[in-house]
């Protein structure tokens, strides 16, 4: 029974479409080109227990500058994410407007003919603005300071996450369809660019929408991060308690299970709700080592924007040395883009469900500071655990950080 599950999911995996070109660097006599079609890369999937190199395209090459993390690499990862994780992430639709009353901001989309609404509710702090916000995925689990508007945004109303039952419904399948391949995280992320989108054509909002930030706790942490990956508008990202599916990597939960901890992994996930796209079915019931990306390169999308990573060092279940470690890798994209303090992680335990301990307060204020009040000497360097790890970043990578011109 498991063999023929297993070699169904080996079946599934697509055949080689473009042969691999070997680990050419690209060179003068070499040079990437802009015929090279990043935002449609095509991988043979094998198996690799180390985290994916993060600057290695799928042609073989390495990018060796900041342009070609951008143009390229950002494009491939990307749609890879897309192909294996999050199913299809929609472009901009054809209309979308917004109307602003009392604090309910509603937005109107149309595409293909079809069109949905929803709203926000925006509570703007006193003062005259515009001013920057905070997009909150349920509620907001951390404090807002003064200075900073709260949009509270009812995300399982895009894309249910009740059970795997519950896939394919939500304001984002009304408009795309229940077969549509995206995830419910995919959904929401899509209504994070919606906001945006109706924030830029309404200024009666009086938000600002060049200083907008995400946040999350648990499932909706996972959420912010996607929203933040998938949409350069969000200028501070800010995960909370995201775990497994988020801020940790699937190959270091897993390996954290192989030590005998109860931790959340890929195959479990799969089965409990719709966070993920079908098309991730196959990592979990084969191996999440036949993925070529894992969650470092998630958090290396949000970069060179602002992004604060808050875990919580007693959580087993959410992978806490996993998302350690997966965050310290993706460190090594905003060393490379010459921006390391631009991403902090922080990790206090404590025993407050999406309670915020106060001793995480000066890293969060001073993200809030540096990336949305513009505040450009707060201190945002923060990479602390309250936690005894032992992580080995040469054990887990094996790649070198290039210095990107
Ligand atoms: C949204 O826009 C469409 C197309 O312009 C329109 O037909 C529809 O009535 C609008 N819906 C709402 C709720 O405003
Ligand atoms: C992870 O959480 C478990 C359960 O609280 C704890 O026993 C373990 O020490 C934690 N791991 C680290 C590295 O702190
Ligand atoms: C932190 O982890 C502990 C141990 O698992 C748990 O009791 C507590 O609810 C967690 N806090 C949060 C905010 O998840
Ligand atoms: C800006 O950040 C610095 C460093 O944290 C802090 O001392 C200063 O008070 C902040 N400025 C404002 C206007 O809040
Ligand atoms: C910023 O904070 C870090 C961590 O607390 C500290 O090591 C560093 O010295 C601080 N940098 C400045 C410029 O204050």
């Amino acid at each position: 029974m498991l063999l023929s599950v297993l070699s169904a999911s080996l079946l599934a995996i697509p055949a080689l479409a473009l042969p691999l070109e070997g680990l050419t660097p690209a060179t003068e006599a070499n040079p990437l080109t802009k015929r090279q079609d990043c935002s449609n890369p095509s991988v043979q999937l094998s198996a690799n227990s180390k985290l994916p190199d993060p600057f290695l395209l799928t042609s073989g090459q390495r990018i060796t500058s900041k342009e070609q993390w951008t143009s390229c690499r950002r494009r491939e990862l990307l749609s890879l994410l897309q192909q294996y994780e999050s199913g299809d992430f929609p472009p901009k639709p054809s209309s979308v407007t917004g109307s602003f009353s009392g604090n309910q901001l509603t937005i109107n989309v149309s595409d293909n003919g079809k069109s949905v609404s929803f709203s926000v509710s925006i509570s703007t702090p006193s003062g005259s603005g515009p001013f920057p916000a905070i997009i909150a995925y349920g509620y907001p689990s951390i404090p807002i300071p003064n200075g900073v508007a709260t949009i509270t945004f009812n995300n399982d109303n895009l894309g249910a996450q009740n059970g795997l039952n519950s896939r394919g419904q939500g304001v984002f399948f009304n408009l795309y369809g229940n077969q549509h391949s995206a995830s419910s995280i995919t959904a929401w992320s899509w209504g994070v660019s919606r906001i945006i989108d109706a924030l830029e054509s309404t200024p009666g909002a009086n938000i600002d929408p060049t200083r907008i930030g995400v946040t999350g706790c648990s499932r909706n942490g996972k959420g912010a991060l996607f929203a933040g990956a998938l949409d350069e508008r969000v200028a501070l990202t800010i995960p909370q308690e995201s775990g497994s599916g988020g801020a940790a990597c699937w190959r270091l939960s897993d390996e954290q299970q192989r030590r005998g901890q109860n931790v959340q992994t890929a195959s479990q996930i799969i089965t409990e709700n719709t966070w993920f796209s079908t098309r991730f079915d196959q990592f979990g019931r084969g191996s999440v080592n036949n993925l070529p990306f894992d969650h470092h390169s998630l958090a290396a999308l949000v970069a060179p924007r602002g992004l604060l990573v808050i875990e919580n060092t007693s959580q087993e279940w959410l992978g806490n040395w996993s998302t350690y470690g997966c965050m310290r890798t993706a460190q090594e994209v905003y060393k490379s883009l010459g921006v390391p303090d631009n991403m902090g992680y922080s990790q206090v335990g404590h025993s407050d469900h999406c309670g915020f301990p106060s001793s995480q307060q000066p890293e969060l204020t001073a993200f809030i500071q540096k990336f949305l009040l513009g505040n450009t000497s707060a201190n945002t360097s923060v990479m602390k655990s309250d936690g005894n790890h032992n992580f080995d970043l040469n054990e887990w990578a094996g790649w070198s950080t290039p210095n990107l011109s």
